[in-house]
């Protein structure tokens, strides 16, 4: 709770064009209580909090992170965010894309899915360099810019809208891939879905998949359980043990610093690389 509310702080007072100190002022702090608050050190006392939320024009539950039309309907984080002018992520390509042409380079038309694909920088790079690309989001925002970046890039990107908790592949991939994503996977699915996506693999496809993960000495971030946002860390390298059976190209673990909510705080992450053995060729 301690880490929502001092997000929260952080966020509207940001939202409210407010200084550290106008905020302090109008609440009858020191700025240096209102920096303890934003980098969770203490909490507001409570006598406190009603101000708080009256100077942000939110109710209580806002400034606790509750918001009761967002827990019901997460997507819309993700509406809301894409639904502003620009590219929330970009649309710079991600390494990772970088790793998978080196592995599977589009010589002949490889047919590629971004699982998550967001507002679609991936999966129109991956089109672009002459891959038969479909993609899928949740958030159906993400999937009409997907679309209008496909567009606007002259290129072909086959975009759906689905909920990876319950959709499940039926024809072949040479490639499946997917960035920052797996973190929504329900964990009593995961086996399941993972499963489906190694079985309608293409044999000599790969599959190339980041995700964040649990590490104890990392506070979970800021925005981990913010309303639509909330998501199960796989635990350190559990996404590796999947593959016992497919050929590793590559895994690593990093950490990183982020600065997302305005609060600094930093995350592990895991990828995979793997390729489904051509049993013809060994
Ligand atoms: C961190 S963003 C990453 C977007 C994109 N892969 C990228 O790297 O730019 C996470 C994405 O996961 C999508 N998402 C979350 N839950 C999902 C679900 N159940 N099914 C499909 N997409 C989902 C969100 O809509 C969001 O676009």
């Amino acid at each position: 709770m301690l880490d929502i509310l001092s997000a929260n702080i952080a966020s509207l007072r940001k939202e409210s064009g407010m200084t550290q100190s106008e905020l302090a002022a109008s609440v009858g702090v020191t700025f240096q209580a209102v920096s303890k608050w934003e980098t969770g050190q203490t909490l507001p006392d409570t006598a406190i909090l009603p101000k708080l939320a009256e100077t942000f024009g939110v109710s209580m539950d806002k400034l606790f992170g509750y918001d009761t039309a967002k827990a019901k309907n997460p997507v819309r984080y993700w509406d809301e965010s894409y639904a502003k002018d620009g590219y929330f992520w970009g649309v710079k390509p991600s390494w990772m894309c970088f790793k998978v042409m080196e592995l599977l380079p589009p010589t002949r038309r490889l047919k590629l899915l971004d699982i998550g694909c967001g507002e679609g920088k991936d999966a129109v790079f991956f089109a672009r360099c002459g891959y038969d690309v479909s993609a899928f989001d949740l958030s159906e925002i993400g999937v009409e810019k997907t679309k209008k970046l496909a567009d606007s890039a002259n290129v072909q990107v086959n975009v759906f809208r689905a909920d990876f908790q319950d959709f499940r592949l039926d024809s072949e991939y040479d490639i499946l891939y997917s960035s920052g994503v797996f973190g929504y996977m329900k964990p009593e699915l995961r086996s399941e879905i993972i499963e489906n996506y190694k079985k309608y693999t293409a044999p000599g496809g790969i599959n190339a998949f980041q995700t964040f993960v649990e590490k104890p000495f990392i506070k979970p971030s800021p925005e981990k359980d913010k309303p639509g946002r909330e998501r199960n860390y796989f635990r350190s390298g559990e996404l590796f043990t999947y593959y016992h059976d497919w050929y590793i190209h590559a895994v690593d673990e990093f950490i990183f610093d982020c600065n997302s909510s305005g609060i600094p705080h930093k995350h592990a992450t895991n990828h995979i690389f793997a390729e489904k053995w051509d049993k013809g060729e060994i």
